[in-house]
């Protein structure tokens, strides 16, 4: 298994390009099964986007890298041409659910153009129970019908037709599983309460591009009125917001003079106040933002919520800022109910973080130090390389997989910017 190995305390200056969106490239890619063609661009070197391209294949998609470059040894590209050849598959098994929960996003377009459905059942993760249950009684609301036996959901019906959706929390990929399948339902579908992330407006641009007649993209009422089919169209995915957080608080940490390029700054207004409020100082751009170290960072209060608030995905990685600042500060994390397991890890690299329950109380002040430690989930393991860069001493971080899923490069990114990382086998001396 990769580790990661960092000598802490080297600063980082230079430019970094952010790369697009994991969290709106994932339901762009399953709204695929549709039917019909696109192509996309921006699509992140991901280990979550392969797997949802294998899954798609399964399930009778072609998909297709454009214009490979001659220097690389790589075939991504991150263009990518997707067609869907309406084969009679619709079952998405557990091999594929298990190592990407994203998977339950087939279930909306699958029931809504092939009019049946087997997904295995996501079940619980790391960071908390995760349940289904609002995708599942949309689309019931919707017309279909539902069973669940042996671990999978079986889902079929005579035709979608559109609803009223009230949702009692705006869950993300809740909104974007009943939006895929209002698009080809019959009649007009409102989702009430819905999630407004960047990363749902995305997508709601995507299919309006496509000829989806979607109206209030990115607010929290989506009314869809359902169309036959939808047409070819070109898209290009919006920035990773998650990455450019990451690279901002690298730059808050130990920033000397780090330009974030290939971003629109406004999605990332909550990260922006929470670093403003302890004490950095951001030159804004219409697409890069600039930012050095805070020199004396102040402790402050977070409390993690939906969009647009400050994102849960962030929570993490804000903590090693946290941990060195002086005085106190406090992370209330309200999305999900296990997300701090990355703090054992920070503890034990000198930081002094408390947990009461959904609050970690950050005492401040410490001097972060080299240790050996287990990345336990993608936004814990980038959390932890913040951490390894600010320490004194050498930081390996084991089972890296976790950020392979979600950031494209890490370490060639960190390392352009001077960093001192480096991807080994775990136990190479
Ligand atoms: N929830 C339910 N029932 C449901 C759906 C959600 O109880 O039917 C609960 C969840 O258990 C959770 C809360 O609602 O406590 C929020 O869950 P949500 O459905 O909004 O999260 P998600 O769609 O599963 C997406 C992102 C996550 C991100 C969250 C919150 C994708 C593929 N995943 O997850 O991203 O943390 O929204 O913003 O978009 C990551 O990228 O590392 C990641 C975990």
């Amino acid at each position: 298994m990769d580790a990661f190995r960092i000598v802490g305390g080297h600063p980082l200056r230079g430019t970094v390009r952010i790369s697009g969106s994991k969290n709106a490239a994932l339901p762009i890619l399953f709204s695929s099964l549709l039917g019909g063609e696109f192509t996309l661009r921006n699509v992140p070197c991901l280990r979550d986007i392969r797997t949802t391209l294998s899954l798609l294949r399964q399930l009778g998609a072609h998909t297709e890298h454009l214009d490979p470059p001659a220097t690389s040894p790589s075939e991504w590209t991150g263009t990518i041409s997707i067609s869907d050849r309406q084969t009679p598959d619709y079952e998405a098994p557990y091999d594929l659910v298990r190592t990407m929960r994203a998977s339950v996003l087939c279930l909306g377009p699958l029931l809504a153009r092939k009019r049946r459905a087997r997904v295995s059942l996501p079940g619980g993760c790391l960071i908390g129970a995760r349940p289904i249950d609002m995708h599942l009684k949309a689309f019931e609301k919707m017309g279909a019908r539902i069973t669940i036996h042996h671990g999978y959901i079986d889902a079929e019906t005579d035709g979608l037709v559109g609803a009223e959706i009230a949702l009692p929390y705006p869950t993300v990929t809740g909104t974007e599983n009943i939006l895929m399948a209002a698009v080809l339902a019959r009649g007009t579908t409102t989702i009430s309460n819905a999630a407004e992330e960047p990363e749902v407006a995305d997508l709601a641009h995507f299919l309006m591009a496509r000829g989806a007649r979607i109206s209030g993209a990115g607010t929290s009422t989506l009314r869809i009125e359902g169309v036959e089919a939808l047409c070819e169209t070109g898209y290009k995915i919006m920035f990773d917001r998650i990455e450019a957080g990451t690279f901002l608080v690298g730059a808050a940490l130990l920033g000397d003079s780090v330009r974030i390029e290939g971003v629109d700054p406004a999605p990332l207004a909550s990260i922006l106040d929470v670093l403003l409020a302890m004490g950095a100082e951001p030159r804004i751009e219409e697409e890069a933002i600039t930012l050095g170290a805070i020199r004396k960072p102040v402790g402050t209060s977070v409390r993690t919520l939906p969009y647009p608030g400050f994102p849960t995905d962030m929570q993490a990685q804000i903590l090693p800022l946290m941990a060195t600042a002086s005085g106190p500060s406090s992370m209330i994390e309200t999305v999900f109910e296990n997300r701090f397991t990355h703090v054992m890890e920070m503890n034990r690299m000198g930081a002094e973080i408390e947990i009461h329950g959904s609050q970690a109380l950050v005492r401040g002040g410490s001097r972060l130090e080299g240790a050996i430690v287990m990345a336990s989930d993608l936004r814990a393991s980038a959390g932890l390389v913040l951490a390894g860069l600010v320490a004194e001493g050498e930081t390996e971080i084991k089972r890296v997989y976790h950020i392979d899923r979600g950031y494209e490069a890490i370490e060639r990114k960190l390392e352009l910017l001077g960093a001192r990382i480096k991807r080994v086998q775990e136990d190479q001396p």
